[in-house]
């Protein structure tokens, strides 16, 4: 027989291969030799086929047969037969047949695995991550990565049938502002100069716009060197977009429709459009987070109203200093005295807040807590004109401070309950905009501000005239389950606003000449006014995946560290590599 010929995949076989010749290539899943049949499962990318060789109707096949193992990647000849009633597997797509073999060849032998696919799940990530091809051998990761080309190519058929054209920008780029560090490639040929890997391709596709593309897009490589938090990778994808002569809608319009023609194409189901849209201020005061995951509710309420005069030093002081306190109530739990020693003991160790109060109720609706003498006897009554629904079964968790640290801290303890008592359902995809962003985020340390999305965000109308700090963005975040799955803004497409946004920035114009003179220079040809947006594509992939990390979404991934530990990446270069670069390591 040929070595390697295949006619169909395993988990193409159903009945109109019954008695048909077939040949099939892949790997061994197992090998049972049942002393009268040897059975071999075999697999493929699409599924199993199981095989069935006697050794009463062919000695020497069997005997071949014997000497595979796990693994091995085989190509057989048979007939597909109808298994026996007994032996048919309702739980496997071709369940109902067998192959009847009547040649066979082993292709390539293999060792015994450094670990057992099946229980990848239990492995210690550095070994699954540096035999990762064989992790991907899994039928969830083969799954998935099915899933991931199948999502991206609904993403390229809707936007192109929308008139978008796909075009790639450089990798050899120069720093783009995203917020994070850049990965930079020293140049041969320049001496001392640095390439830098895009953060983005953000501003090659506003050069787009002015370049009369109109509508651009890209599964595009982004390169971060930022401190791994979850759910990011120093190199990650975006389907990044942009659009010329667009107001916000527009832009968020065609990304509902991205997301549709996924939805469509991986679940046939469509999406409920368009998705609620909410303001930064509204999310921020209810859930404490710009990224608010709204499967459950344990919304944050405001309760300074309720101390304004109290005799607690600690709550009147950051009142009388502008703060505010906070208030999560958790319905119908009973919290042990333990149990809230616990939660207050995580509020100040892991959220670093000041202090976590906590105050339940006994059925007459007289408070029980740690600060209960210091609150007005009708306590239960004025809480409830706040918290409607609130019963002498609750429990209120209260933090003051500054009211973005105090909201912060609420926001946080307020996944973290609901983690905890199991409040969030798996099956949901709880998406919405996020609209109407500051522009500018102070950074106390550094004395300065920083652009909340990027520097080339419009201001909204009327912003000259407004303390920094109160200038709100035309900038838009697209969230579900509270992970920010994208962001995006209308642009500055004008020159003089460029230049003031910059300098708000602390970017002088001397900086912002030699940072982004090409971009100020465009501003000058005649620019239209455009707007877009990036979504995370390993973010997406992992939500309709409900994968744990987008590390299980994409082929070759990095650790926390940084390193992959299959091509062991990175490493040390040659000394000649080194001088050719015009580098030396200290
Ligand atoms: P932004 O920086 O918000 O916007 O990125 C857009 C989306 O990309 C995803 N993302 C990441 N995914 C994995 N690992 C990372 N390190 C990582 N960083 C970001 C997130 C995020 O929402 N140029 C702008 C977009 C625009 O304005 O059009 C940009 O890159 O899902």
């Amino acid at each position: 027989m040929q070595e390697f010929r295949r006619s169909v995949y395993c988990g193409q076989i159903d009945k109109l291969f019954l008695n048909k010749e077939i040949f099939l290539a892949g790997w061994v899943d197992n090998i049972r030799d049942h002393g009268g049949l040897i059975f071999i499962d075999l697999r493929d990318r699409t599924g199993i086929m199981q095989l069935v060789i006697n050794p009463e109707k062919n000695n020497e096949l069997a005997e071949k047969a014997k000497t595979i193992r796990a693994e091995f990647v085989i190509s057989v000849r048979g007939k597909v037969i109808n298994r026996t009633k007994e032996n048919i597997n309702e739980n496997l797509k071709t369940g109902k047949f067998e192959l009847n073999v009547l040649d066979l060849s082993i292709v390539s032998k293999s060792k015994p695995l450094p670990y057992q696919l099946d229980d990848a799940d239990n492995v210690d990530d550095e070994l699954r991550l540096k035999y990762r091809y064989l992790d991907l051998r899994r039928e969830k990761m083969q799954k998935m990565l099915k899933i991931r080309c199948d999502a991206v190519f609904a993403v390229r058929e809707y936007l192109i049938k929308k008139e978008f054209y796909e075009i790639e920008t450089p990798i050899l780029s120069k720093s783009t502002p995203e917020g994070a560090r850049d990965f930079l490639v020293p140049s041969r040929l320049q001496h001392g100069e640095f390439y830098a890997l895009p953060q983005s391709p953000q501003i090659y596709k506003q050069l787009l716009m002015a370049s009369g593309v109109d509508k651009y897009f890209q599964i595009a490589k982004c390169f971060r060197d930022e401190d791994f938090r979850a759910n990011r990778q120093p190199e990650f994808s975006q389907i990044d977009l942009e659009m010329s002569f667009v107001q916000e809608t527009d832009v968020q319009d065609i990304c509902e429709g991205v997301l549709n023609s996924v939805w469509e194409k991986i679940f046939n189901k469509t999406l409920k459009l368009p998705l609620p849209r909410l303001s930064y201020d509204e999310v921020f005061f209810k859930f404490g987070t710009d990224k608010p995951d709204m499967r459950f509710g344990l919304e944050i309420n405001d309760f300074t109203n309720l101390f304004e005069s109290t005799k607690l030093k600690f709550l009147k002081s950051v009142i009388d200093n502008g703060g505010k306190v906070g208030a999560i109530c958790v319905p119908n739990k009973n919290f042990s005295r333990s149990d809230l020693d616990k939660w207050v003991k995580f509020a100040t160790d892991r959220l670093k807040a000041k202090g976590l109060l906590w105050i339940g109720f006994a059925e007459d609706g007289s408070a029980l807590s740690s600060i209960a003498k210091f609150l007005p006897t009708n306590f239960f009554l004025e809480a409830r004109k706040i918290i409607t629904s609130l019963t002498p079964a609750d429990t209120i968790f209260l933090v003051a401070d500054k009211y973005e640290s105090a909201w912060r801290v609420l926001g946080r303890l307020r996944n973290e309950f609901a983690k905890k008592f199991d409040l969030i359902s798996d099956n949901e995809f709880n998406m919405c905009w996020v609209t109407d962003f500051p522009l500018l985020e102070w950074d106390d340390e550094q004395k300065r501000y920083f652009a909340k999305h990027h520097p080339f965000t419009a201001p909204q109308h009327g912003w000259e005239n407004l303390d920094p700090s109160k200038i709100k963005a035309r900038a838009y975040d697209i969230v579900c389950n509270g992970e920010e799955l994208g962001g995006g803004s209308i642009r500055i497409h004008d020159k003089k606003t460029q230049i003031k946004i910059f300098e708000l920035l602390g970017i002088s114009t001397k900086e912002a000449k030699e940072k982004f003179g090409f971009l100020l220079q465009a501003h000058e040809f005649g620019f239209p006014p455009h707007g877009g947006i990036a979504l995370g594509l390993d973010r997406l992939i992992m939500l309709i995946t409900k994968a744990n990390s987008i590390r299980d979404v994409i082929a070759f991934p990095k650790m926390q560290s940084g390193i992959c530990p299959m091509i062991n990446t990175p490493s040390v270069v040659s000394s000649k590599q080194l001088k050719d670069l015009h580098l030396k390591i200290i």
